[in-house]
């Protein structure tokens, strides 16, 4: 069978195939704890399944606008408004089959091939995947000091006249960390300055703690909307924990956005109308929602860091968002693949390689679960570790002996 140069380069989403060994082991019995999952474990909002059961009965489900329903539209403005500072038009709005699609769509409107496009590393696992879908040549640049928080010089480093879009995710998948409004404003700036698109994955942005606040882009930007090249990317996914509805959007210039709708019209069409109206149920109704989950997340943080700091050999940075934690095992194993595939087979904890998000020697490890789960899950991956540990580890009922290290 012969595949396409695309068809044959794009690698599998880790992050989606975890789920589903999760999901075969378990439904085999098998005790397994999900520390690998990328999703917040709370249901929608009430607001969002109000609004998409009034359509579904209504039997009225048809094909909506390429570029979203107007009040999803008019839904996506005040939320603009609300969080960025800046009201924009129905022009500057495209709603997407999630955040992923509004990214991969920009994406496919401003890139050529050769193309290249910058990101920090560690990054969101699609990024290089969705760059060299568009025959672009993605550039991860990892930050020289080691941290987490590249700097200008980082990103200059690394800029050609080949590079056409920068990517900024804060707070960031995998690592949780924020950047700092100085370097947003810096990062807005440059990109202005060079003619270069900035694109800002704002996806986590409400799901912040430490006390940190919201950081607008749009409060950097110089000149009007119209005469930038800022693409914001947002959705209900993750704040809401509407994952599943997959609902997403961009808001940028006028003339990129209708070369985006264009593109989405002849790939998909609008998003389905029972979960644009969802997302219309989530955007308008109760926040209390983002707030409680926030608040949660910051919890389970924090009981994930307190185990973390009592574990021996390993180095894990306290973070300011989202729900992940990237932790340095390097002592216990440089191989991130290896490691994950063996806290999998020895004790049934699915974590996600660093590797697959540009850092070897590194485990990603998720806040979504229990607290039970974030407790058993670590004093797992412990006992599997530690040469030290007792030789015998029960999960239930199960007795595991250790027959390694
Ligand atoms: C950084 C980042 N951007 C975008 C997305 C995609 O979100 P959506 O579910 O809206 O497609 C994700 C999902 O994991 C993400 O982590």
């Amino acid at each position: 069978m012969s595949l396409s140069i695309i068809g044959r380069s794009i690698a599998e989403s880790v992050t989606l195939r975890l789920n589903e060994t999760a999901s075969i082991l378990r439904a085999k019995g098998e005790p397994v704890i999900h520390l690998g999952i990328g999703e917040p474990k709370s249901k929608a909002p009430l607001d969002a399944l109000i609004a998409a059961a009034g359509v579904l009965s209504s039997g009225d489900v048809r094909y909506t606008p390429a570029d979203g329903i107007p009040a999803l539209k008019q839904a996506i403005i005040r939320y603009t408004g609300d969080m960025y500072g800046r009201i924009v038009t129905p022009e500057n709005v495209i709603a997407s089959s999630g955040a992923k699609q509004a990214i991969m769509v920009a994406m496919q409107a401003i890139l050529n091939p050769q193309d290249e496009v910058i990101f920090p590393a560690p990054y969101w696992v699609s990024y290089p995947e969705m760059v060299k879908l568009c025959g672009a040549v993605p550039v991860p640049v990892l930050p020289e000091d080691g941290s987490f928080y590249p700097t200008m010089q980082d990103i200059e480093r690394h800029t050609t006249s080949y590079t056409k879009l920068i990517i900024i995710n804060s707070p960031n998948n995998p690592t949780g960390v924020m950047y700092s409004r100085e370097f947003i404003g810096q990062i807005v700036e440059f990109c202005e300055s060079r003619g270069i698109y900035l694109m800002m994955d704002d996806i986590y942005h409400r799901l912040i703690f430490n006390g940190k606040k919201l950081i607008s882009c749009l409060d950097f930007l110089k000149g009007s909307l119209e005469d930038s090249k800022l693409i914001i990317i947002n959705g209900v996914s993750k704040q809401y924990a509407m994952t599943g509805f997959r609902i997403g959007w961009a808001v940028a210039n006028k003339k990129l956005i209708k070369a985006m709708v264009n593109i989405q019209g002849h790939q998909t069409s609008g998003p389905s109308v029972v979960l644009q109206k969802a997302a219309v149920g989530a955007i308008n109704g109760i926040q209390s929602c983002v707030d409680s989950l926030s608040m949660t997340l910051e919890n389970n943080t924090k009981v994930m860091m307190d185990e973390l700091n009592s574990f021996e050999g390993i180095r894990a940075i306290r973070p300011d968002g989202t729900f992940y934690c990237f932790v340095d095992f390097s002592h216990y194993n440089t191989d991130s693949t290896k490691l994950a595939y063996f806290l999998l087979d020895k004790v049934r904890v699915i974590t996600v390689p660093g590797i697959e998000f540009g850092l070897d020697g590194y485990l990603r490890l998720s806040t979504c679960g229990s607290i039970k789960d974030i407790t058993q899950g670590i004093e797992r991956i412990k006992w599997a570790l530690d040469p030290n540990s007792p030789n015998e580890l029960y999960i239930g009922e199960r007795k595991l002996v250790r027959d390694w290290l």
